[in-house]
């Protein structure tokens, strides 16, 4: 009897120590995830965060201005300065006599196998390119090569000869080395027009 007694009221003690163990578990557990909660409520007020559209709103309308200011500064004033030649137009030339040779003289860089080729109608003496095979339309293309400053520098000092060049010598040096041809007579009416024509696209370059 006193034994049986003695098992009861060890059981008894064990089911409360069981009881209060799991008591104590529980309420750590609760404890611990109330911690976590609070942890992760309170987080953002500890931790300087800034969040993405904070940044968006306060940072991308200051870039842009900045980046709209630098343009409106920098593009006219480079719109400004690069101002590309352009050739004169023939029609504007009033006076029929000069027109029609400026116009030869076109003609004659733009077909100049066809006048002064090997088949050539006015001479025979030159290779059969023509001027404008280099000198991209009739010499008035924009970074082709082109005639534009040709009146405003000429005469003028070429280390190639160590002597001051006129107009024609220039062109017969074309003639001769780039058309592997001969000089072209300088009172020719086809060394005249080719003059013209040169003279005609520099009329808007200032001379140098
Ligand atoms: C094979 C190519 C070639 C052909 C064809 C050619 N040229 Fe040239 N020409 C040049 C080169 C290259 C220059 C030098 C460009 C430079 O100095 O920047 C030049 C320069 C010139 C210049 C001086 C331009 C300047 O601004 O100083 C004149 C004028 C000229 N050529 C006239 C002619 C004429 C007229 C013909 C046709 C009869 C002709 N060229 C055919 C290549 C050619």
């Amino acid at each position: 009897m006193g034994d049986k007694s003695h098992k009861m009221q060890n059981d008894n003690l064990s089911k409360t120590f069981l009881e209060s163990l799991a008591s104590k578990l529980f309420g750590t557990l609760v404890a611990l995830i109330i911690a976590v909660v609070l942890g992760f409520a309170v987080l953002p007020f500890l931790v300087p965060y800034t969040p993405t559209k904070q940044v968006e709103k306060k940072v991308v309308p200051k870039m842009k201005a900045a980046k709209q200011e630098t343009v409106a500064k920098v593009v006219p004033k480079a719109k400004e300065q690069i101002v590309y030649w352009e050739a004169p137009n023939l029609d504007t030339i009033s006076d029929s006599a000069l027109k029609y040779r400026i116009t030869y003289g076109r003609e004659i860089i733009a077909h100049t196998a066809k006048y002064l080729g090997p088949e050539g109608t006015v001479r025979k003496m030159s290779n059969g390119m023509n001027c404008q095979n280099c000198h991209l339309k009739a010499g008035t293309g924009v970074f082709a090569n082109n005639y534009g400053s040709v009146a405003s520098t000429y005469p003028k000092f070429r280390a190639r000869s160590g002597a001051v060049e006129d107009i024609y010598k220039r062109v017969n040096d074309c003639f001769q080395r780039s058309l592997n041809g001969q000089p072209l007579d300088t009172s020719s009416l086809e060394m005249q027009a080719i003059k013209s024509y040169l003279v005609f696209l520099g009329t808007n370059v200032k001379k140098r």
